[in-house]
């Protein structure tokens, strides 16, 4: 359990949490969500410790351990991958440090060997002899193949930096885990195994998220940071949204009975967690739901922005005709003899575990890039637009956003 008590924060004029009271407990999930700006991660190094704030606290049950997703994709450089997943667990890690150092005494003393045995003994007692093992598993998990165990972290790419962290974080069944953003940098594979892996945990995990995703699948809770507030909601993502918004709508809807509101509610809750799946998760998901009160659901404040694209005409039924294409680079082919069409209304992902194949086949969808064979066709009427993952070129000039802006 980890509490925050009157947590009042304040950046010069901005406050940014005002007397904030929350408790996180259990084997729950809870998603922390916000604005960009409303202070997640701020709350987040909160309870971790990293920063005080001016007003209040955050107590922790005393002998719980928490473990804290490293933003730092450097802070291990000259460490081993597999120790920097050890080093995940602080106090296990100093008791291997301080058993090797005793043993690799010359002039082995006597209080030296009372103080290995007492080491020993905390060593197993934390299933020590596992360690390395499980430390392995987990990299294992996140795909870091066995040969990289023993590499430097710097020799590490920045992706299975991410994944090395990650593990690190998750290794050792820390009580509390705390995690910012885990899935920014993540492959769809990785995504999807720390799915499964925090579904199977058995303790607290607070996890901030803009990936709707990923937070209705792991989360039992919301955590709405909003107005120098905290607002705790039962359910996952998509229910808090459904029901804050139906809040709302009654809210407008002033003449109608209390009574037909509470009946509305309830039947919106029956029939969300009737149409749970029957995973696990969903099924503890559906027994909260099955307790949560009409009165506990609050209309939502939060206004959400969009970007519409306006078309300048209708396009026509066929946006883009791809035939026998291929290329290749530096002997290797990303790919040979593709064909496809994307039609009107369609929207499709492009999954490869090769980023350099993606890149070339988008470079080329671009116009950027000439094949080795085959015809990339786009419709008469289609206009498009290209965010390329290679952006470093649009930003050698020494301009303010404003005017970088006004260049386009
Ligand atoms: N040390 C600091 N001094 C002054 N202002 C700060 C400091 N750290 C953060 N802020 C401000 O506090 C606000 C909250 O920042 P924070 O990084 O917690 O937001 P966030 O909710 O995590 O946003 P995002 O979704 O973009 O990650 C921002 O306006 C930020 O500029
Ligand atoms: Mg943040």
């Amino acid at each position: 359990m980890i509490s925050a008590n009157n947590v009042t924060l304040q950046y010069g004029k901005r406050v940014l949490f005002d007397e904030v009271n929350i408790t996180f407990k259990g084997d729950n999930c809870y998603g922390v969500i916000g604005a960009n700006g409303a202070g997640k991660s701020t709350f987040l190094k909160i309870l971790a410790g990293e920063i005080h704030p001016n007003l209040g606290d955050v107590s922790i049950e005393p002998g719980k351990r928490m473990a804290v997703l490293k933003q730092n994709h450097y802070e291990y450089d000259e460490v081993t991958v597999l120790n920097t997943v050890l080093m995940g667990h602080e106090k296990l890690w100093n008791i291997m440090q301080e058993k090797d150092a005793i043993y690799a005494k010359a002039d082995f003393s006597e209080a030296d060997g009372i103080r290995a045995s007492e080491l020993e003994g905390e060593f197993a007692e934390m299933d020590g002899w596992n360690a390395e093992p499980d430390a392995a598993a987990l990299l294992s998990g996140m795909r870091i193949h066995e040969d990289d165990h023993y590499k430097l972290m710097k020799d590490m790419d920045g992706n299975q930096k991410v994944r090395i962290l990650l593990a690190q974080a998750l290794f050792g069944e820390p009580d509390i885990l705390i995690l910012d953003e885990p899935t920014n940098d993540l492959d769809i594979h990785t995504i999807s195994w720390l799915e499964d892996f925090l579904l199977d945990f058995k303790n607290t995990v607070i996890v901030v998220s803009h990936d709707r995703h990923f937070l209705d699948t792991v989360c039992t809770h919301i955590v709405d940071i909003d107005f120098s507030k905290i607002q705790l909601y039962t359910g996952n993502y998509t229910f808090w949204y459904e029901s804050s918004q139906l809040a709302l709508k009654q809210k407008m809807a002033q003449n109608k009975k209390a009574e037909d509101k509470r009946k509305e509610l309830q039947a919106f809750i029956d029939r969300f967690s009737a149409n749970a799946s029957k995973s696990r998760q969903a099924t503890s998901r559906k027994k909260m739901l099955e307790k949560i009160n009409v009165e506990d659901i609050q209309p939502s404040s939060r206004r959400y922005p969009a970007i519409i694209f306006n078309k300048e005409r209708e396009v026509g039924d066929v946006i883009l005709s791809v035939r026998n294409l291929s290329y290749s680079s530096n002997g290797e082919t990303y790919f040979s003899g593709l064909n496809f069409d994307i039609n009107k209304d369609d929207k499709v992902t492009f999954l490869c575990d090769n980023s350099l194949a993606i890149n070339a086949l988008f470079e080329i969808l671009a116009g950027n890039l000439e094949p080795d064979s085959g015809t990339v066709e786009f419709g008469q009427t289609v206009t498009k637009s290209y965010l390329p993952s290679e952006n470093a070129a649009f930003f050698t000039a020494d301009l303010d956003l404003v005017d970088w802006l006004r260049q386009y």
